[in-house]
C-alpha cells in the first residue's frame, strides 16, 4: 500500500518531460548569444549550454561562437573537424534540451 501511495506522489510530484520545453523561435534563439546565456539550436530541439561552456573550454574548443546560432551542421562535424561526437556526447546534450525549434 504504501509502495503504491509513494508511486503516486512521485508521478504526481514530477512534471512531464513535455511540460518543461517550450517553442523557440529563430527570433528569441538569438537572443541568447553570449556565455552569459546560451542557446543552440541542433536539428529541431533547443537547447541552453550555457553552464557547460566552460566544460567544454577543458575539451580545447571554445563553443561560445555557436551560442545563439543553429549549431546543427557545427555539432555534427566537430566545427570543421568532420569528425562526429560520441554517443556520451549526445547522451550529455539531452540534458541541456529547452524545447523545440518553431520557423518563424
Ligand atoms: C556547438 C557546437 C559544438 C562544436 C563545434 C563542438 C566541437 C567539438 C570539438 C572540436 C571537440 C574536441 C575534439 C574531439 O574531441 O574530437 C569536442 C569534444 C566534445 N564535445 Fe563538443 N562541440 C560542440 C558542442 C557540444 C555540446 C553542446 C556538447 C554537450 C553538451 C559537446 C560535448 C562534447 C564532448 C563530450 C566532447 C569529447 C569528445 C566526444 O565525446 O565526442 N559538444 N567538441
Amino acid at each position: 500500500m504504501v509502495k503504491y501511495l509513494v508511486i503516486i506522489g512521485v508521478c504526481l510530484l514530477t512534471p512531464p518531460v513535455w511540460a518543461k520545453e517550450k517553442t523557440v523561435s529563430m527570433e528569441e534563439l538569438k537572443l541568447h548569444n553570449t556565455s552569459a546565456s546560451c542557446w543552440i539550436l541542433i536539428e529541431k530541439s533547443v537547447y541552453d549550454v550555457t553552464e557547460y561552456i566552460t566544460v567544454h573550454d577543458s575539451l580545447r574548443y571554445d563553443i561560445r561562437k555557436w551560442c545563439g546560432t543553429d549549431s546543427t551542421r557545427a555539432y555534427s562535424k566537430k566545427d570543421q573537424s568532420g569528425k562526429t561526437h560520441s554517443k556520451k556526447a549526445d547522451l550529455l546534450l539531452r540534458k541541456y534540451k529547452i524545447g523545440f525549434y518553431q520557423l518563424d
